[in-house]
């Protein structure tokens, strides 16, 4: 970038990505001033419902004595805020680099604004761990090759999809949960904090997206879709089975559970039936899942691309289709 190109920076005009940037100095908030970090964390505090975590909705888990339920949940917690507080650290990368990388006033102005929002976030989550006191479990190597493949990329639109657009909109129904479920008030408060940011955030994927979408071809738009849906869907589909399944028998036993590995057939069977309630509920468009309201509103579901690549009669995009309500479409 030399000094030429940004006497030329270009605002595209685009109403909601501006009053995104004015929107992140409106909502600001302060790591220190709006948080109460004096909040004790006891050493067997679950944290959130047995609930959140996977598997802690089987019967066979419930009926376990609390103490080994709170080992379970609490390391469960652990690993993800784990997984969240590095997660900050590559979103604020992706956003110092598309600021380096974008062309537009608007959108630079954004990416930077997202910067200072990570920053904040990653602080958060690694002061609550530091305030759990204890070593949370390592993030596991599916999700560190991911975080690797968006550090390497630098495409405006690749960053920008993979970040914004899916991520955040996967982490959103994450996080609605861990705010529905957190029963620790320091958890639930940084969460409450964090996800007013990330809204702006998923926004801005979902407005940049569907900008995209509109400059191309019919050819272009399918392209996407192509590259986009299917991992949509992968990861929707992807519910808890045997892997996680693992990391349950393994904190149980950690929590003394003698037995632990003779219920692995019970809690695979209700944590199967569990999953196949959730999708049916996604399914019927009771509850549709943020990736894929952000790949309707981005245009991904439009009948001409669902038709182009055979999938308008999958369930849960027909569920996304269902639900969509009037203020959705008019957004
Ligand atoms: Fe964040
Ligand atoms: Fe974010």
């Amino acid at each position: 970038m030399r000094t030429r190109e940004l006497l030329r920076l270009r605002n595209t005009g685009h109403p909601g990505i501006n009053s995104l940037f004015a929107k992140a100095h409106s909502a600001d908030w302060d790591f220190e001033r709006d948080v109460d970090w004096r909040t004790p964390i006891a050493a067997d505090d679950p944290l959130v419902a047995h609930g959140f975590a996977a598997y802690g909705r089987t019967p066979t888990f419930q009926a376990l004595p609390e103490r080994v339920k709170a080992h379970a949940t609490r390391r469960a917690v652990g690993r993800l805020l784990n997984i969240l507080q590095v997660g900050e650290s590559v979103a604020q990368n992706v956003c110092a680099r598309l600021v380096l990388e974008l062309r537009e006033e608007d959108y630079r102005n954004h990416a930077a604004a997202q910067a200072m929002d990570e920053a904040r976030h990653h602080l958060a989550y690694r002061r609550f761990i530091d305030a759990m006191n204890e070593d949370v479990e390592d993030i596991d190597a599916g999700t560190e090759m991911m975080f690797d493949a968006l550090l390497s990329t630098k495409d405006p639109l690749d960053l920008i999809a993979s970040e914004q657009f899916f991520l955040e909109s996967l982490a959103m129904s994450i996080f609605e949960s861990l705010r529905e479920e957190a029963t620790h008030p320091l958890l639930r408060r940084i969460i409450e904090l964090i996800t007013r940011d990330e809204s702006r955030h998923m926004g801005f994927g979902v407005l940049y997206v569907a900008e995209w979408m509109r400059q191309q071809p019919l050819d272009g738009r399918i392209a996407f879709a192509r590259q986009w849906l299917p991992q949509i869907l992968g990861s929707l589909l992807d519910r808890p089975g045997p892997i996680l399944l693992g990391r349950v028998i393994r904190r149980l036993r950690e929590a003394g559970l003698e037995n632990a590995d003779e219920l692995r057939p019970q809690l695979l069977r209700e944590q199967q039936a569990i999953n196949a309630a959730d999708l049916a509920a996604a399914a019927s468009g009771e509850k549709v899942p943020h990736l894929l309201k952000s790949a309707r509103r981005a245009g991904l579901l439009a009948p001409e691309i669902l038709e182009a690549l055979g999938i308008a009669d999958q369930p849960l995009i027909r569920g996304a289709l269902r639900g969509a309500t009037e203020v959705e479409v008019a957004s």
